[in-house]
């Protein structure tokens, strides 16, 4: 069975072909990093019209690359939210224009679930149940996998994306856009202790103001003392932590650090900077998701999303899994971020469950996971 991914969900128009569950036969993308650079972040008019420009040789370079025509395709899978509207739309219109006059049957892809598949692009696959942390420019969410089309949200965020604080955080710092591999190819030459930005707990947090800088710990069925408030406070069950998000205090942190130190005078160390905040995040990220790992007893975790390119959270999950004794997969950078491939993989497993898409179906902006 050949299936033709479609992805257009934001500024990276994206076509790929596989072959049943597992073989990729070609995986092509076109940029529009260029485009939106000068804006500092993506113009939603703008990436809907480089769509349309670029959609037609994009699937058709995906055909080539894989040897094949349309003729040979047998399902077109695109993505169908969430994500900006308009560029939904090219992508979703041409898929069912395309679906319309082949008489190849189409289905509607949440671009969610091609992330939490994406590691399945690999050789080496993933088993169920695991724990996916998805983190990107528009989400930063935890899941429990149960089976390829079946996924259960335990965790989001409350305000900004992971990918959303390193983009905004890159832009006060005067980073180009895309700012999230900006800063964390700043931060390689920095020292990540070097300024302690706070880390959102949440559940503690709201609890307890001021403990918020201290990571749960987890040795779960225990409870947890609260640092600071230990003599009068009682503490605080592992159980209760949230496994929300929140990113904004975060970036607020770094715009009043740099604030203080134009007033005092202090020149910005910029690798420091970026250290320390990628940091931050990065704790945050992997204590929340070994956190939900141990409530639900689950021994294989897997990331995705364009954040998780990141190394040093890459790095940092794999080095803790491996203490943890948990199994940890992320696919390659490149499907990390958006791409054809992951789109393919979740329209062919959600095929095999669901009717084929019709033409009144719409767009979404919001995940439906
Ligand atoms: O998944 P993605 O390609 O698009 C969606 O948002 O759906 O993710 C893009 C996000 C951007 O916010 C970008 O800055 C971030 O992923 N990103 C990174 C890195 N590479 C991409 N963030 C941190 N470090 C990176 N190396």
């Amino acid at each position: 069975m050949l299936t033709l991914g479609i992805e257009t969900s934001c500024d990276d128009t994206a076509a790929a072909v596989l072959k049943d569950s597992d073989t990729l036969l070609s995986s092509v993308l076109s940029s529009q990093d260029q485009i939106h650079t000068r804006f500092g972040g993506v113009v939603p008019e703008l990436a809907s019209r480089q769509h349309l420009e670029a959609i037609v040789p994009i699937v058709h370079e995906a055909l080539n690359r894989a040897g094949v025509t349309l003729k040979d395709i047998d399902l077109i899978a695109v993505t169908q939210g969430p994500g900006l509207i308009g560029s939904l739309l090219v992508g979703f219109s041409y898929a069912k224009a395309l679906s319309y006059v082949t008489k190849i049957p189409f289905i509607g892809v949440d671009h969610m679930a091609g992330h939490l598949l994406a590691a399945f692009l690999e050789e080496d696959k993933p088993d169920f149940p695991y724990i996916a942390l998805i983190v990107s420019g528009g989400t930063s969410s935890i899941y429990l996998a149960q089976s390829h089309t079946s996924f259960s949200l335990l965790g989001r965020t409350r305000d900004d994306a992971a990918g959303e604080a390193f983009d905004k955080v890159a832009k006060l710092l005067g980073l180009p856009y895309p700012g999230g591999p900006r800063v964390s190819a700043e931060a390689m030459a920095g020292n990540r202790s070097a300024i302690k930005f706070p880390r959102a707990w949440l559940g503690r947090s709201l609890s307890f103001p001021g403990a918020s800088d201290t990571k749960p710990s987890l040795a779960i069925g225990h409870s947890c003392a609260i640092p600071g408030t230990r003599d009068t406070k009682p503490s605080l069950a592992i159980e209760e932590e949230s496994l929300d998000f929140s990113f904004s205090g975060l970036k607020t942190a770094v715009l009043n650090h740099c604030n203080h130190a134009k007033q005092m005078g202090i020149p910005l160390q910029l690798a420091d900077i970026c250290a320390s905040f990628q940091e931050a995040i990065v704790d945050v990220l992997v204590e929340k998701t070994m956190l939900a790992a141990m409530r639900h007893n689950v021994q294989t975790i897997v990331l995705g999303g364009g954040v998780s390119a990141n190394p040093r959270l890459r790095e940092a999950m794999s080095s803790r899994c491996q203490l943890e004794g948990k199994a940890f997969f992320v696919p390659r950078p490149s499907f990390c971020t958006d791409n054809g491939a992951m789109i393919a993989m979740a329209g062919f497993y959600y095929s095999r469950e669901s009717v084929p898409g019709s033409y009144e179906q719409d767009v979404y902006s919001r995940s439906q996971l």
